[in-house]
């Protein structure tokens, strides 16, 4: 770690000018954090220290983690505090936008307990941010000139909408910061984040698969549709929450053509392909054959205003699964 003034010259040097214009350090407008609702400012980030960071990183379900290194008496860790919790609440928290892709994180290098863990990403100024698989910051030891390493600095992180712009281009999102989720303020709030984030999941998987039932089941792919089905399967491939969805869209995928000779779709004949389609695919379970199915975790113990998940899909009435009575 670096002596206390250097890092003091660093932090200063990384202030948004026109945030600290007229202002001194140390003036509460600089150092008070403006809670958006005038209640109280929720974090979402997950602060880790020296004792726990390997652990719950090493047992993250998310794909993704962000740590952010950052010193308590530093302003522009203040002042950076609002725009990296703008993009937390998108990821983190039982109300996240984005459950289980992005384990938003934040150490404090102020507290001594941690000089080693910041040691070991050579933290030269507040903040610092790191990305990677949350399993590689496990141990890791991360040098500024190191050539190959499976985590990356954020050199381009500054304001919320930066940081997100960043992301999105890591790992081919298109996130805003103003996606909103729907009705789940009603989600039980005394199970834990991650338990609650693995809960979702398995909703989600379980949805998957019955909307690729429901499309099966309705004959919906034909040639007119067959291309833009192969999009959704690229996205579901590329941004699903679970992996088992992502590996079981993959293998649909990959397979796609055999499955739905595109001859074999012509308008003409889909009455005859259509009842093939169930035959052809029977087979395949598009988030894979472990999926539990029928447990719609969210649904158990539901009070009547519980979240319910309805499916949409085009050319078949909407689907609600989880019914509050
Ligand atoms: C580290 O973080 C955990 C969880 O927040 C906390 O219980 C513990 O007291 C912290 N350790 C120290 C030394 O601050
Ligand atoms: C949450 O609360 C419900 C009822 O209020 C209780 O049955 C359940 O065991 C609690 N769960 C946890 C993890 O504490
Ligand atoms: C749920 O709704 C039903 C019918 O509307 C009502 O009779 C019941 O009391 C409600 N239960 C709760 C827990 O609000």
């Amino acid at each position: 770690m670096s002596s206390a003034p250097l890092a003091l010259l660093v932090c200063l040097f990384l202030l948004d000018l026109d945030q600290f214009s007229g202002s001194s350090i140390g003036s509460r407008s600089i150092l008070r954090e403006v809670p958006s609702n005038g209640v109280g400012a929720v974090e979402y980030a997950l602060e880790l220290n020296a004792t726990n960071f390997d652990a719950i990183l090493s047992d993250s379900p998310a794909s993704f983690s962000l740590v952010e290194f950052f010193a308590h008496w530093c302003p522009a860790c203040r002042n950076y505090k609002p725009q990296y919790e703008k993009v937390a609440r998108l990821f983190n928290g039982p109300a996240a936008v984005h459950p289980g892709i992005i384990l938003m994180t934040r150490v404090d290098c102020a507290l001594k307990i941690n000089n080693k863990l910041c040691d070991r990403f050579s933290v030269s100024h507040y903040p610092m941010l790191f990305w990677g698989r949350p399993s590689k910051f496990v141990g890791v030891i991360w040098e500024p000139n190191k050539e190959k390493s499976e985590i990356s600095m954020i050199d381009d992180g500054k304001t919320a909408e930066r940081l997100l712009n960043w992301i999105n281009k890591q790992i081919g999102s298109s996130y805003g910061l103003d996606d909103e989720n729907f009705d789940n303020e009603h989600f039980p709030s005394n199970i834990s984040e991650h338990e609650q984030i693995g809960r979702a999941v398995y909703d989600v998987e379980e949805a998957t698969s019955t909307a690729f039932d429901i499309i099966i089941e309705h004959k919906m792919i034909r040639s007119k549709t067959r291309a833009s089905f192969k999009k959704f399967l690229q996205l579901l491939v590329a941004h699903h929450p679970s992996r088992r969805c992502r590996m079981g869209s993959a293998e649909v995928l990959v397979n796609f053509d055999d499955l739905y000779p595109p001859e074999a779709l012509s308008v003409d004949k889909s009455e005859i392909v259509g009842s093939d389609q169930k035959d052809s695919v029977g087979n395949i379970q598009i988030c894979g054959k472990e999926v539990p199915r029928g447990y719609w975790m969210f649904c158990r113990g539901s009070k009547n205003d519980t979240l319910r998940f309805q499916l949409r899909i085009v050319g078949s009435p909407p689907f609600s699964i989880c019914q509050s009575r």
